[in-house]
């Protein structure tokens, strides 16, 4: 295998890993946890084997949404911490392997920034091109908004100055105007800033709402192809920092993602989520059927080869479904979120992994072994690794922002700040620290932490999962997905049984005569006949990872 790739195009087969600073490890007592916090459990992240933390936005911030609302892009909100301690935490994540990049949120502002706050003064303000303005009353643009619980219409009404600005997000979150060379020129300066302090990259929010302002002129006309500037900005990254990435947030169909991953091998952002798998996986876990997942991974656009899909389970946003026909969305509502209160948007549910899953132990490591073998570079969301649950009494998507569970002790051993200080509240009931806790788990062999670790290190020592080539293997059960990735020769072939009935699949694969599987997650090698048939037994909700050994091959496993 030529493995040398793998460290060059680095985001292939990285393990990212997603948290929020203040709901980390609070290392001064105050109630919010801290860069200094974070710095402290770095190794933590490096056990487990991570090689990307992604940073929630830890820029100041008046907070009204959870940091994705900056009042100044080059500032680190003091509650968290410094400039210095940013890069000391950088200088050490560096030092156990593993890269940082950060949110990067040039949509809006807050409307708290000086930038608005300047430009909302006077229609002739210096800065009040930097925002999207408009005259006339606007149309209806109620089915445009994102958060429908909060806000009815995308322009807001600006009673000083008696124009309307444009938000996608919420009221207090004014569109940057991108069309305008300064605005430009600020977000070069910030994207600049922070990689000169030591990011590997950013993982960019909103990008199809941003984009889709960067062609208009004040008529809203079209002037400039919005990919353009996105051209613009991977080229400026890949100067100041030969392999840093944009990770981007598009949420769109499969075919309109490709124009993000762009031409010439990829000119526009490095990665995407695959917002589509994700959904797909969820309904495919509802109805215990792999052919949902089955269709969006065979319908998955070939992409340029330097790019990635990002792939994920969960994140800090509700588990949205909105790319589900109704009928769907409604069954993966009534298998993991029947309730009112664990739905959110009409779109979504506010819940994490195990509590849709019951609980149930082999259903969550299936989850996530399959989350593992996907074609992707997985992405991990804090507490993941531990199997932690929800506050659903938290407003909105605040129920998964819960603490770190780090110990059975006081606040979950996040903080040792008198409870009702804590900057979110720590989950209790069964999923709770008493029963879910990092310290507790990493000392069990048997836990979920331990699980996870497995997973992280054998997708680490499996390129073919990052690199690989699909083929989604012909089987006659419906209620499992046999795939397999194939690179430089080598081959991985993975099983996941959606369903509680053990079963056994019969395969048929292209291999030479006298190969074997060798299991990779637990002990056994199972001999391939003569035509590359092979019967793999399944436990109900059962995962295998098989690596395929040709005679006479010298590999370790
Ligand atoms: C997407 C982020 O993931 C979400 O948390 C945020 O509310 C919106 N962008 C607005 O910034």
């Amino acid at each position: 295998m030529r493995m040398t790739q793998t460290s060059d195009l680095w985001w292939k087969n990285a393990v990212i890993y997603c948290l929020d600073i203040e709901t980390f490890f609070d290392a001064d007592g105050d109630g919010v946890g801290d860069i200094a916090g974070l710095t402290e459990r770095i190794d933590y992240l490096a056990q487990l084997g991570v090689t990307c933390l992604w940073l929630m936005p830890f820029y100041p911030t008046p907070d009204r949404d959870d940091g994705y609302d900056v009042t100044d892009y080059y500032g680190v909100d003091p509650r968290l911490g410094t400039h210095g301690d940013v890069v000391e935490l950088i200088r050490t994540a560096k030092d156990r392997g593993m890269r940082v990049i950060a949110d990067l949120l040039i949509n809006h502002t807050s409307n708290e920034h000086p930038w608005f706050q300047a430009a909302r003064t006077s229609t002739d303000n210096p800065y009040r091109d930097y925002y999207v303005w408009r005259s006339d009353p606007p149309p209806d643009t109620s089915d445009q908004v994102v958060f429908p619980d909060k806000e009815d219409s995308i322009w807001e009404l600006d009673e000083r100055t008696g124009e309307w600005y444009l938000h996608h997000f919420y009221a207090h979150q004014p569109d940057l105007n991108i069309a305008n060379p300064k605005v430009r020129d600020e977000i070069w300066k910030t994207i600049g800033f922070w990689l000169q302090l030591g990011l590997d990259g950013f993982r960019v929010d909103a990008v199809p709402y941003f984009l889709s302002d960067v062609g208009l002129d004040p008529d809203e006309q079209e002037v400039d192809d919005p990919h353009t500037y996105l051209r613009q900005m991977r080229a400026f990254l890949g100067r100041r920092h030969g392999d840093a990435i944009l990770l981007g947030e598009v949420n769109l169909p499969h075919e309109e993602q490709l124009k993000y991953f762009g031409d010439n091998g990829g000119d526009q952002l490095h990665m995407m989520f695959d917002f589509i798998a994700m959904q797909k996986a969820y309904l495919s876990l509802a109805r215990e059927d792999a052919g949902p997942l089955v269709e969006a991974l065979t319908q998955r656009p070939a992409i340029p080869h330097d790019c990635q899909w990002a792939t994920f389970l969960r994140n800090h946003d509700e588990l949205t479904l909105d790319k589900l026909t109704d009928d769907e969305r409604a069954e993966v509502f009534a298998a993991f979120g029947p309730e009112e209160r664990m739905q959110v948007y009409g779109r979504g549910l506010k819940r994490r992994v195990p509590t849709m899953l019951d609980g149930d132990p082999r259903r969550i490591r299936m989850a996530y072994s399959l989350l593992f073998s996907l074609p992707g570079t997985p992405t991990l969301y804090y507490g993941e690794e531990l199997g932690m649950g929800e506050d659903l009494a938290a407003e909105g998507r605040m129920a998964v922002r819960t603490p770190m569970q780090w110990s059975d002790g006081e606040n979950g051993g996040f903080s040792t700040a008198p409870p009702d200080r804590l900057v979110g509240k720590v989950v209790d009931g069964g999923y709770g620290p008493q029963h879910v806790n990092a310290a507790a788990q990493m000392r069990d062999p048997d836990s979920l932490w331990n699980f996870m670790r497995t997973l992280v290190l054998t997708y680490r020592a499996c390129p073919e999962l990052g690199w690989g080539e699909l083929t989604v293997l012909d089987q006659p059960r419906a209620h499992v997905l046999a795939h397999q990735l194939s690179w430089e020769g080598s081959t991985v072939v993975a099983l996941h049984n959606f369903s509680a009935e053990p079963v056994t699949v019969p395969l048929r694969l292209d291999v030479p005569p006298d190969s074997a599987l060798v299991d990779l997650l637990r002990d056994g090698t199972t001999d391939i006949g003569p035509d590359g048939e092979v019967d793999v037994p399944l436990e109900g909700y059962g995962h295998r990872w098989l690596r395929v050994r040709r005679d006479g091959e010298r590999r370790l496993v």
